[in-house]
């Protein structure tokens, strides 16, 4: 149920209680805000928390900037209520965390109807338990329906390590094959989905090696923490001139009149086939979304 394509390069989260961060991330080149009422958010602080996001969101300034506010699981003493102050809330979407298969998801949309919220509102899930990646296709399917308007899955890994005992190393061997598994059920369902984030926010050049990573994976971007990843993050994600003069002219050769109806075509002395072609509609495409909404590579 996905719309129109977008840019999710850069994907910041912030915790709901920091009413500094709520403000500065109308000014920060992210293209999706994720503000937080979990994880970050400690429990004598909840019910501030969804306050304050609430009346952030309501009072608006952020632009072309994607905003999605995490709530807290709905099995938790503060899910529900949560849910019903983000249905009104003006959000773009929901993300929830810790989904561990289709029926939790089933849940959410039931409830979002209930609290009366806009049909467009976009539901986000966490893959980051043993059960999210094992159902992460039932899960993914829900896309195809037309109950749950699922539309980008976000990789905890922070918490998928914490629930497998896997360790933190620089090339994630331990946790890749999850990475891929979830990778391969969004794109089953035409899902977008979104990397983990780095916790070494002084750390540029690891960064940049988890982006990089992370895009060869086949993630459209990456979660960050620290308003210091964007400007990288943005970089990695955004298709660099090359690919995209490289797509355009894919895309023209095909227009051509000679090379109509053909499956399997020359350019440039390179074989490229219709395949090639599509793949480059969407790099065109992304591209084309980063201009339009202004924000281009920062
Ligand atoms: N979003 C928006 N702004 C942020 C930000 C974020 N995630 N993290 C930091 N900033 C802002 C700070 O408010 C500060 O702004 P200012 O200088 O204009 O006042 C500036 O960026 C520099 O911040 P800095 O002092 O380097 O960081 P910090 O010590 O205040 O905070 C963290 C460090 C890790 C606590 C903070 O970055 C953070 O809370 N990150 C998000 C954590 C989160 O949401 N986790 C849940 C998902 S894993
Ligand atoms: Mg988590």
């Amino acid at each position: 149920m996905t719309g129109s394509i977008r840019a999710r390069r850069s994907v910041l989260y912030m915790p709901g209680i920091n009413q500094r961060a709520l403000e500065k991330a109308k000014s920060l080149a992210a293209d999706s805000l994720i503000l937080d009422l979990e994880d970050s958010v400690a429990p004598d602080s909840k019910a501030a928390a969804r306050d304050l996001v609430c009346d952030a969101v309501k009072a608006g300034g952020y632009g072309g900037r994607e905003v999605i506010i995490r709530i807290n699981g709905l099995e938790t003493d503060w899910g529900g209520d949560d849910l019903a102050a983000a249905a009104l809330s003006g959000a773009d979407g929901i993300l929830i965390p810790k989904v561990g298969s289709a029926e939790a998801l089933k849940s959410v949309a039931a409830a979002l109807k209930a609290a009366n919220a806009p049909d467009t509102m976009q539901i986000w899930a966490m893959l980051e338990t043993p059960d999210g990646i094992l159902n992460a296709k039932e899960i993914s399917a829900l896309a195809a329906g037309a109950d749950v308007n699922l539309t980008c899955l976000i990789m905890g890994t922070n918490d998928l390590l914490k629930e497998t005992r896997t360790l933190f190393v620089p090339d994630r061997f331990p946790v890749l094959a999850w990475l891929s598994m979830a990778v391969l059920a969004a794109r089953a369902y035409g899902l977008d989905i979104i990397d983990g984030v780095y916790n070494n926010f002084s750390d540029q050049e690891g960064l940049r090696a988890e982006c990089e990573q992370g895009r060869a994976l086949g993630f459209d971007g990456k979660t960050l923490i620290h308003p210091a990843q964007l400007a990288i993050c943005n970089e990695i994600f955004t298709p660099s001139d090359e690919e995209v003069s490289w797509s355009r002219k894919i895309l023209a050769a095909f227009e051509e009149p000679e090379n109509a109806g053909k499956g399997v075509i020359t350019v440039d002395g390179q074989m490229v086939e219709l395949l090639h072609a599509k793949i480059a509609e969407r790099t065109v495409a992304i591209a084309e979304a980063i201009e339009t909404s202004g924000q281009a590579a920062a």
